[in-house]
């Protein structure tokens, strides 16, 4: 298995006060481009694909195939983790035997105790094939994958409830939004994600929401035991302004319509 389990990397991105970059995916063009950008900055890097996304690519199995075989014919060097982002009880289960080499569950939208409950079923599942989790306390704020969770700051006492499980890396809620962050954003909360940083005690953290956070804040957060951080959005808008090249450039109209080789 080319791919790896993400454990190692954010744990040592843990040690040395770095993080590790999870970006997602959405077709092949994308993958491509993070492989290409990780291999020049020799960065290990997690690519993650939601429910979504994956059935869009064809489905988990597929998506496995696509990055692990890219890996091998890309002569990708660094480490590479294919997770799944937000992930279902159903679907972390689905693609643990898929072969994902690490899994999101997000219980966030439970009640703790049921968070709690499944969170630890797929723990053990996956610490049993050697796959690494993540877990969620706290809903993240904005829209992802036609679901919209109200922000919040996650309670450290329950933060601690589901790092105590063994979870290998843990998503909370610090004020930080999927999507464009809006004028009036208040930014992140340095209280809460210091509070929350002493009591999971040393439990690498994971910051969603990635695109546009200001480069102080994200480096600020790192050091107080950030250890992934998450983009998506940024990938679209440069996808989007790719394509809005492509065709001003009047691309599309040399008599071949779209050429996805012409894009980038
Ligand atoms: P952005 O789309 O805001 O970069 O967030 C990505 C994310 O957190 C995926 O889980």
């Amino acid at each position: 298995m080319v791919l790896v389990s993400a454990k190692e990397m954010i744990e040592k991105a843990h040690e040395g006060h770095y993080a590790i970059p999870a970006f997602n995916t959405n077709n092949l063009e994308w993958t491509k481009c993070i492989l290409t950008a990780c291999e020049q900055a020799k960065s290990p890097v997690i690519i993650q694909a939601s429910e979504g996304a994956a059935k869009y690519m064809g489905g988990y199995k597929m998506v496995v195939d696509m990055v692990a075989d890219l890996h091998d014919s890309m002569q990708i060097t660094v480490p590479v983790a294919l997770h799944l982002d937000h992930g279902t009880y159903e679907g972390a289960k689905a693609c643990i035997e898929a072969g994902f080499t690490s899994v999101m569950f997000d219980g966030s939208h439970y009640d703790i105790d049921e968070n709690i409950a499944k969170s630890k079923d797929i723990i053990a599942l996956a610490h049993s094939k050697g796959v690494s989790v993540e877990c969620e306390v706290g809903g993240i704020g904005g829209v992802e994958d036609g679901v919209a969770s109200n922000g919040e700051l996650a309670d450290p006492a329950e933060c601690k409830a589901v790092a105590d499980l063994g979870v290998d890396f843990l998503a909370c809620g610090i004020g930080n939004i999927h999507g464009k962050y809006p004028e009036n954003w208040a930014g992140l909360s340095f209280d809460r994600l210091n509070e929350i940083n002493e009591a999971v005690d040393g439990k690498p953290l994971v910051l969603h929401g990635g695109s546009g956070i200001p480069f102080d804040q994200t480096s600020k957060a790192i050091t107080m035991g950030v250890s992934k951080i998450n983009v998506n959005t940024e990938l679209q808008l440069v996808f989007a302004d790719a394509t809005r090249k492509y065709v001003e450039a009047g691309k599309d109209l040399e008599g071949k319509g779209y050429d996805p080789r012409k894009l980038l």
